[in-house]
């Protein structure tokens, strides 16, 4: 499982507050309170919030940090709020040990290294798809989305072969559903700008993928889908073959009409 963003760093970030609140006390400055009070607007946040979602979703320290993280945000926008009302003195108590705001921030920052810590483990698992060298296409944009989407295919295998509730496999089959056409629409925006001469085959093969896992969704949910990892494999399957079949002809042709301009 590969992420992009820093935990380590946003460990640190969350940590820093308490001396940025300090500096704030003893230079007597304004924050901005309403922001700070928000836990979608740090990096961190709005990496919680973004598209690690769809691939974290189903880790448990995961929704910790959602949870823990928003705590924390909302205690910092308190003493913020405190520092603007020129409260000093209450301000400067609210940092103590055993405040709500220490105990907010440490637990947030249990959370974040639990996290690490379970990606860390999930990654070291073989995966049921795994990432190779041959699927990198050299173009980073298709290849980051091709990660993601064989990280949500093994999503999928591993929630089914667990037996996971239907709420839960049926959740993310939606975020694969969604995701692919997103990634689908990325790569055919490509073919247009380039005016990629084999773009009726290609969408019409993205088309078809779309059109099977609509078919898969409305099975799953209307009770037609056994708990089978064969549907895992069949994507699996199309997402290889299509990578080094249509994908690949695309990045090059992408990469060359880079080289024309
Ligand atoms: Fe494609
Ligand atoms: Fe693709």
């Amino acid at each position: 499982m590969e992420i992009d963003v820093d935990l380590d760093i946003a460990l640190n970030k969350h940590t820093e507050w308490k001396t940025k609140f300090r500096t704030a006390i003893s230079k007597q400055e304004t924050l901005d309170a309403e922001t700070i009070s928000k836990d979608s607007c740090c990096d961190f946040g709005k990496w919680l919030y973004g598209e690690s979602r769809a691939t974290l979703d189903d880790l448990k320290s995961y929704k910790e940090c959602i949870a823990k993280h928003k705590i924390f945000h909302i205690e910092a926008g308190k003493i913020a709020t405190t520092i603007n009302l020129r409260k000093y003195t209450e301000a400067e108590g609210m940092l103590g040990v055993n405040t709500s705001y220490s105990n907010a921030s440490s637990e947030t920052g249990i959370a974040i290294l639990r996290l690490k810590k379970e990606i860390s483990d999930a990654s070291k698992k073989s995966a049921f798809f795994d990432w190779s060298d041959e699927l990198s296409l050299g173009n980073n944009f298709i290849d980051n989305d091709h990660k993601k989407l064989i990280q949500m295919i093994n999503n999928f295998h591993n929630a089914m072969q667990e037996g996971r509730g239907d709420d839960v496999i049926s959740k993310v089959l939606n975020n694969l559903f969604i995701y692919t056409r997103e990634h689908f629409k990325r790569e055919e925006d490509e073919m247009s700008r380039i005016k990629y001469p084999m773009i009726i085959e290609h969408r019409k093969k993205h088309e078809q993928l779309l059109k099977q896992v609509d078919d898969l969704q409305n099975d799953f949910n209307n009770g037609k889908m056994m708990h089978t990892t064969k549907v895992a494999k069949f994507l699996k399957d199309w997402l290889y073959n299509h990578i080094l079949q249509n994908d690949k002809l695309l990045a090059e042709a992408i990469s060359k009409a880079e080289t024309l301009r």
